[in-house]
Parts: C-alpha cells; sequence; structure tokens
C-alpha cells in the first residue's frame, strides 16, 4: 500500500502539490492524469522516494519515506521500478548494460542468468539482440523502450512508468500495454502509470486520478472518467476547447 497524506510540494513560489491525499492498495493499477505541468511527474517522483515534498507523509506499507535518511531511502527505491519520462538511460553504458543494471547493482544473480534474463526482456519490447547497441544509436520509441525493459527487468513489487508510450506508433502502444498488463498479472505489482494517450492509458488501468492546479480532481473507476460530474475532467478528457480548463 503507498499512502500520500496532505503532501505538498513547490518550488520557489510556484505550488506544484498543493494536498496530495493519495491511497494505491497493493497490486493496484492505477493512471495518472493531467494537463501538461499539471505536476504528473513530480508526483510520481515524490511517491517513489525520489524527490522530498515539502510537508506531508509518503508511506510505503506504513513506512514513512519521508521521515528516512538517503541511506535509509536505497532499500525502498531497491523495490520500485521506475520508467522515467526523459528515459535516463546512461550514456556510457550499452543497451544489455542498461538493461541489466537493476539486477548488477543487487548483486547475487550469476552472470549468464543476467544475460538471458536481459535477452529475454529486449525480445519482450521487441528489441532483441540490441543488447550491444549504444543508446545514443536508437530512437526515442527504443529508448523508450530499453526503459521498460530496464524498469522491470529485477520484477519490482512497484512500478512507475511515466509516459510508457509517448512517442510509440498505435501499434507499439498497444504492445507496450499488452507487456505492461502481462508483467502485472504475472508478478502482482503494484503499478502506477502516466499517460498524455487517455484512452490507451484507461484500457490498461482500473482506477485513474486527475491532477489539476495541485490536487486530485478525480479518483475512480477509468471506465467512468469521460462521465465525470467535474466539467474539467470532462473537458479534458473529451479535449473540448471550451470549457472551465485553465491552461
Ligand atoms: N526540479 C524542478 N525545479 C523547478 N521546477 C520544477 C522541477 N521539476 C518540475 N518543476 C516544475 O513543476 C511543474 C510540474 O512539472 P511536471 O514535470 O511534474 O509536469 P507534468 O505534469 O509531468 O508535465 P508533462 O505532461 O509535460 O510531462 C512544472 O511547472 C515544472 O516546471
Ligand atoms: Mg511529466
Amino acid at each position: 500500500m503507498i499512502e500520500l497524506a496532505a503532501v505538498k510540494k513547490r518550488f520557489g513560489r510556484h505550488v506544484v502539490l498543493g494536498g496530495i491525499d493519495l491511497e494505491i492498495p497493493t497490486g493496484a493499477c492505477l493512471g495518472i492524469i493531467g494537463p501538461a505541468a499539471s505536476g504528473k511527474s513530480v508526483l510520481l517522483k515524490v511517491m517513489s522516494g525520489l524527490l522530498r515534498p515539502d510537508t506531508g507523509t509518503v508511506k510505503i506499507d506504513g513506512a514513512d519515506l519521508t521521515s528516512r535518511s538517503e541511506e535509509g531511502l536505497a532499500p525502498v527505491r531497491a523495490r520500485i521500478g521506475f520508467l522515467f519520462q526523459n528515459y535516463a538511460l546512461f550514456d556510457f553504458m550499452t543497451v544489455g548494460e542498461n538493461v541489466a543494471f537493476p539486477l548488477t547493482r543487487r548483486g547475487g544473480v550469476p552472470a549468464d542468468e543476467i544475460t538471458a534474463r536481459v535477452a529475454a526482456r529486449l525480445r519482450a519490447v521487441g528489441l532483441g539482440g540490441n543488447e550491444a547497441k549504444l543508446p545514443s544509436e536508437l530512437s526515442g520509441g527504443m529508448k523508450k523502450r530499453v526503459g521498460i525493459a530496464r524498469a522491470t527487468i529485477a520484477l519490482p513489487e512497484i512500478v512507475i512508468y511515466d509516459e510508457p508510450t509517448a512517442g510509440l506508433d498505435p501499434v507499439t502502444t498497444s504492445k507496450v500495454y499488452d507487456l505492461l498488463r502481462a508483467d502485472q498479472q504475472s508478478t502482482g505489482a503494484t503499478v502506477i502509470a502516466v499517460s498524455s494517450d487517455v484512452d490507451a492509458l484507461c484500457r490498461f488501468v482500473d482506477t485513474v486520478a486527475f491532477l489539476y492546479q495541485g490536487v486530485i480532481r478525480y479518483q475512480g473507476p477509468a471506465a467512468t472518467l469521460a462521465d465525470a460530474p467535474d466539467p474539467v475532467v470532462r473537458q479534458f478528457v473529451r479535449g473540448e476547447l471550451e470549457g472551465p480548463l485553465e491552461g
């Protein structure tokens, strides 16, 4: 269970998270949506202990991340796989080394098993045989898929995807979501995904949270999102130009 209570985060005078309360049960699959720059990526980093909130608490299975030192956060982060919006691949490592990183960092996994798991993960994201390439040789969509392979190879209990399908064509998008779903079903991981592709995201997640002006304006089933009583939510989901949404 991931619990955020009264979480606030600002940069200078710019309040990004203005009081977030969110409970994500273990094994849940939650989508987070919201306008550009509404704080979705900041929220993901706060809930995974990568960014400290100014006030409020973030708990994972009852353990409060906000009171922990950097060292104390390391074991928490090791339980989380994170796909960054900007890939955050290591430029100086090959694709294979990048994907292997969560296993090599942890230690204790034999080299031949790492090689086999990397090969299998790369095949699963449609990039089999690309181990020796460098990130600079890849397209944006390929980097995204390498990032997905890296985020999931160690079978983390919590997987966080920031824009897993941005820049991917529709068929690859469907393949990526099929993979994420198959992973989640086989591992039972708690999954949190942010995407601007609301339709594709809603087909993947069970519940969805809409972040707007620093607070969560909607949280509920993905299926009823388009009929939410809040006109701001409806306008956003339907992509309408006229309405109360401030952009
Ligand atoms: N480290 C930082 N320092 C200062 N401002 C930041 C920092 N990180 C994020 N911000 C600001 O916080 C706001 C929210 O950023 P965030 O990246 O979370 O938006 P987002 O909802 O993920 O947007 P997008 O859909 O474009 O990815 C933005 O205005 C951004 O400029
Ligand atoms: Mg973002």
